[in-house]
């Protein structure tokens, strides 16, 4: 375990584990115990949760959010966490979040901002099993697409939310490629805490999550370009105007981010799994992994961390370029940056656009990119990069057999089976691929995969009947399928 990153994440946690306080004797959440601290080991500034940051002003690099783990009750065990999941009655115990808030104790508990969120599900699936080439009972997805808005972003949004209310924003922004931007939207509608404004690529956006932010009553800018365009204009309006950013550069969403890993193993009776695959966009959502799972471990409540595999669209892959064909790695937080901003400049001056089917992932300057490489590193983690058609016969399949999902999350499941294929995933290994969106959020890609024409693309299509408005033709249609 590198030891800048232990020192900068829990600055009081030592070899000897695990420090924590003596449940009895410590309120449960304290703000005070909480801070922001740059991610960069040559700066290590620290600064307070009340100030609104979402990169180190000395230095630029991303923030974490920090704890002095001694002065957290965290529980001794990760189930007293599950306890609380039936008191229905008391939403920050319903809550799939808050309910591990003493992992995240950066909010007194009447700060918190919930809507219920987290109430997703882990599916052992047979059927994507056999598809991926895993031995019985050993793939599981985790259903994200089951929060209030449809996607995994609720379990950010309701930190930065909390957050935003610490900080006693009224506006709140984001640039999303269209999942974010439902999100921030439905807690400002909810909650009337703070007037959302989202900023989205012109174009890109499914008419799903278009509808969402629209009918949630966002502020709704779309910016000509795409989404790597509409973040740095919104970074700088965020910056420019003190507006409250809610783009995974804020640390607050991050951190109830890695909630979904906790549910993952509650799920798992607190067993970790071998492996953790999930779709990389902006890199959020691996990043947080990765500091859950440290956390966990530094805290001795997981005897062993899952390795993680970060699936990137083909189409949209500066992370797989960056570690597999650059070799950059955290290199105990010191990543050659420069190389990175040569790749960024490369990718400018020939002017690589990111372009694939799945909208969400269509990203190409990860804002997370650096803290990825952290979670990497902790979880002795790898990138593939996967083709649209992989990504949609993915999505197929989880469709065939269970609830579906929008089609950046299929790539998690090409990857599984990529991975399969090459060897780096053995059969018998447990594996929980994430499923980040709803099926309904892009009903466009799902209906344009089955009945597309197009010879070798439609694999797993489900192609739809026409038939004349005859009963004798219908019955003789309906015969055939018996
Ligand atoms: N899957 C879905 C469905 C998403 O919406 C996103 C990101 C990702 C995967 C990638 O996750 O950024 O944590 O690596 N969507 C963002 C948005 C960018 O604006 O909705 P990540």
């Amino acid at each position: 375990m590198p030891t800048d990153l232990c020192n900068r994440l829990q600055q009081t946690i030592g070899d000897l584990l695990p420090i924590r306080a003596k449940k009895e004797s410590m309120p449960a959440v304290t703000e005070e115990i909480a801070f922001q601290v740059c991610l960069s080991p040559d700066c290590g500034a620290t600064f307070g949760i009340d100030e609104i940051l979402t990169g180190c002003p000395n230095c630029g690099s991303l923030l974490d959010a920090g704890y002095e783990w001694d002065r957290v009750a965290v529980p001794f065990s990760l189930s007293e966490f599950e306890s609380r999941c039936g008191q229905r009655s008391r939403p920050i115990d319903f809550s799939g979040v808050w309910r591990f808030r003493e992992l995240l104790p950066f909010a007194h508990d009447e700060q918190i901002v919930t809507i219920g969120e987290g109430q997703t599900i882990l599916q052992q699936a047979e059927s994507v099993a056999k598809y991926v080439g895993m031995d019985t009972g050993n793939l599981f997805l985790q259903y994200e697409g089951f929060n209030p808005s449809g996607s995994f972003k609720d379990n950010g949004m309701t930190a930065a939310s909390t957050h935003a209310r610490i900080v006693g924003a009224k506006m709140t922004a984001c640039a999303s490629t269209g999942n974010t931007s439902a999100s921030l939207a439905i807690y400002g509608g909810i909650t009337g805490l703070f007037q959302a404004v989202v900023f989205v690529g012109s174009g890109k956006i499914a008419y799903g999550k278009l509808s969402q932010a629209l009918d949630y009553g966002a502020k709704t800018v779309q910016i000509q370009g795409d989404f790597d365009d509409a973040l740095i204009a919104v970074r700088e309006i965020c910056n420019r105007e003190n507006i409250y950013l809610c783009n995974s550069v804020n640390p607050f969403r991050l951190e109830g981010q890695k909630t979904i890993m906790y549910r993952v193993l509650e799920s798992l009776s607190w067993e970790p799994p071998d492996w953790i695959v999930v779709p990389g966009g902006n890199l959020g959502n691996s990043s947080a992994f990765g500091k859950a799972f440290l956390e966990l471990k530094q805290l001795g409540l997981i005897d062993r961390i899952p390795r993680l595999a970060v699936i990137n669209a083909a189409g949209a892959n500066t992370l797989y370029e960056i570690v597999n064909s650059e070799g950059i790695h955290w290199n105990d937080g010191r990543p050659q940056h420069s190389h990175i901003e040569e790749y960024m400049t490369q990718m400018d001056a020939e002017n690589r656009r990111a372009e694939t089917i799945a909208s969400a992932i269509e990203i190409n300057r990860p804002v997370n990119l650096t803290k990825c490489l952290r979670a990497l590193s902790i979880c002795d983690g790898i990138v593939r990069e996967v083709s649209d058609e992989e990504i949609l016969h993915g999505k197929a399949q989880v469709g065939a057999g269970g609830f579906g999902c929008e089609p950046a999350s299929g790539a998690s499941v090409a990857g599984a089976k990529r991975l399969r294929e090459e060897g780096m995933i053995a059969p018998s290994d447990r594996v929980v691929c994430i499923l980040t969106g709803h099926q309904l959020k892009d009903p466009n890609a799902t209906v344009g995969y089955h009945t597309n024409n197009d010879e070798g693309s439609q694999e797993f299509a489900n192609q739809p009947y026409v038939v004349e408005n005859d009963i004798e033709k219908i019955l003789e249609l309906l015969s055939s399928f018996q």
